[in-house]
């Protein structure tokens, strides 16, 4: 029987026990940042006499032992020392004897795990940011080569508007900098320690949790030890941050497989970045683009995974809640690994400028630019300028013609209070640099877009 928490049993585990409650195959990765917490609390126990100097000297060189020993691959990770708190705790006391075995006075498991897996997200939060940030930069970056590209902007998947490829790149930089501020609100919000909260009512050693705080870099010590070991909300609420990220970036994937289709291609995919098929020799597929899509899709269910485990938890620590890290794991190792590659394929991809411009002279682009021609030149209201503008779209149609390059006559016919100087009203790029409201399509208003992002970037 050598369980740390033998006493009471009469009988030792069954390996089938072992296999079932063991989190130590999976919480090892969180081995630093529970060697770091041990320190601190041993630093802490010190100061407040509660260890001697000399046991103090002894842990840290006993853990940083250990720690040379997980790096190097020489630690044995045993299913039967259930998770990674005992598995090291064990170890140390292996190679220091007594000292090892007053580590864990005034702490728990209940907050120990709370500390490790904080500490653990709180960093991700913080790395997360760094790689949007440079997928951010790439597509400012290409943005800026495309403020007078033009392409059909859609409504329904039907074309709608012009507008230029920069501002639709644009959009979802916009999206990923909300991205950046749910990461670092998270970050702020959870950035208190649970160190010293013990099982969950605390400790009647005199500790000093600020100090423990301050040695782990947390910004401050939790209000109520039975709220905090049972705690996962930062869990949660990173699930949910890299769960809507990844739905921005599927959404942008869905736009890359379509560009890249022969009915689209308004892009192609670098060979780098594409794959084949094993039996039709032609085919280059956007499997990036797909793949990111799908994992989207898995991340959510990370997400709903966590949420269902903690929904029915009485307070205060229960076993459900060691479900919470393999999600979380797989999520953020999905968010980098889906950043780094989508920062690859949109750096590389081509951009068929000519295919976006061919684009824009089917569908009428600029119809409703006719309607806002008749409200604002002849007076027409609104809706009686929609109706006639319908007419000149049923003509162009009947003639086989995109709105763009109707003669004037034609549109005299339907209403004669229609004038020559319709014409450059109807142009696609005309069209487009007409929205110059606030936020709008105008290349100058791009321009405006991109240095706002820019400045924010701190890239030129
Ligand atoms: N392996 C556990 C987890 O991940 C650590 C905390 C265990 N605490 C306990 N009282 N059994 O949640």
């Amino acid at each position: 029987m050598d369980k740390m928490w033998s006493g009471r049993f009469s009988k030792g585990a069954s390996s089938l026990l072992d296999a079932f409650n063991a989190s130590i195959m999976f919480d090892r990765k969180l081995y630093r940042e529970d060697i770091e917490g041990s320190i601190a609390h041993a630093t802490m126990l010190a100061k407040q006499n509660i260890l001697t100097q000399e046991e103090l000297d002894s842990i840290i060189k006993g853990l940083n032992q250990v720690k040379d020993e997980i790096e190097s691959g020489e630690f044995e990770w045993k299913i039967s020392d259930e998770d990674l708190h005992m598995g090291i705790e064990k170890r140390l006391t292996a190679l220091i004897g007594d000292a090892g075995k007053k580590l864990h006075t005034a702490r728990s498991r209940n907050d120990q795990v709370a500390v490790d897996f904080r500490r653990y997200v709180l960093r991700k939060n913080k790395e997360l940011v760094i790689a949007i940030k440079q997928v951010m930069a790439v597509l400012v970056q290409t943005a800026s080569n495309h403020t007078q590209t033009l392409l059909p902007g859609m409504t329904h998947l039907q074309h709608a508007q012009p507008i230029n490829f920069a501002f639709h790149l644009l959009a979802y930089v916009s999206m990923f900098k909300r991205d950046i501020e749910r990461f670092e609100s998270s970050y702020e919000r959870n950035n208190f320690s649970p160190l010293g909260c013990a099982a969950l009512a605390g400790t009647p050693h005199k500790i000093d949790r600020e100090y423990t705080a301050e040695l782990l870099g947390f910004n401050s010590v939790s209000v109520n030890c039975l709220d905090t070991v049972s705690d996962r909300d930062f869990a949660l609420e990173i699930l949910f941050n890299i769960s809507t990220m990844m739905m921005h970036i599927s959404r942008l994937s869905e736009e890359l497989v379509m560009w890249s289709s022969y009915e689209f291609k308004f892009i192609e995919l670098s060979d780098e970045y594409s794959t084949g098929s094993s039996i039709m020799p032609q085919k280059k597929n956007p499997d990036v683009p797909e793949l990111l899509r799908g994992k989207t899709g898995r991340v959510y269910g990370s997400l709903m995974g966590l949420l269902t485990v903690m929904k029915g938890l009485p307070l205060a620590y229960n076993k459900d809640t060691q479900e919470d890290k393999e999600g979380v794991f797989d999520a953020v190792e999905t968010a980098e690994l889906s950043l780094e590659i989508l920062k690859e394929a949109l750096a590389t991809m081509d951009i068929k400028v000519d295919n976006m411009h061919k684009a824009c002279k089917v569908g009428h682009l600029s119809a409703t630019d006719l309607a806002d021609y008749l409200v604002e030149r002849c007076g027409i209201p609104f809706r009686e300028a929609h109706f006639i503008t319908g007419k000149a779209v049923a003509k162009s149609e009947e003639l086989k013609i995109d709105l763009s390059d109707i003669a004037y006559e034609e549109l005299h016919k339907i209403d004669e209070r229609i004038q020559s100087d319709v014409i450059e009203k109807l142009s696609i790029v005309n069209s487009m640099n007409a929205r110059t409201s606030q936020g709008g399509t105008s290349t100058q208003g791009t321009l405006e877009q991109l240095a706002y992002f820019k400045n924010y970037l701190g890239v030129k």
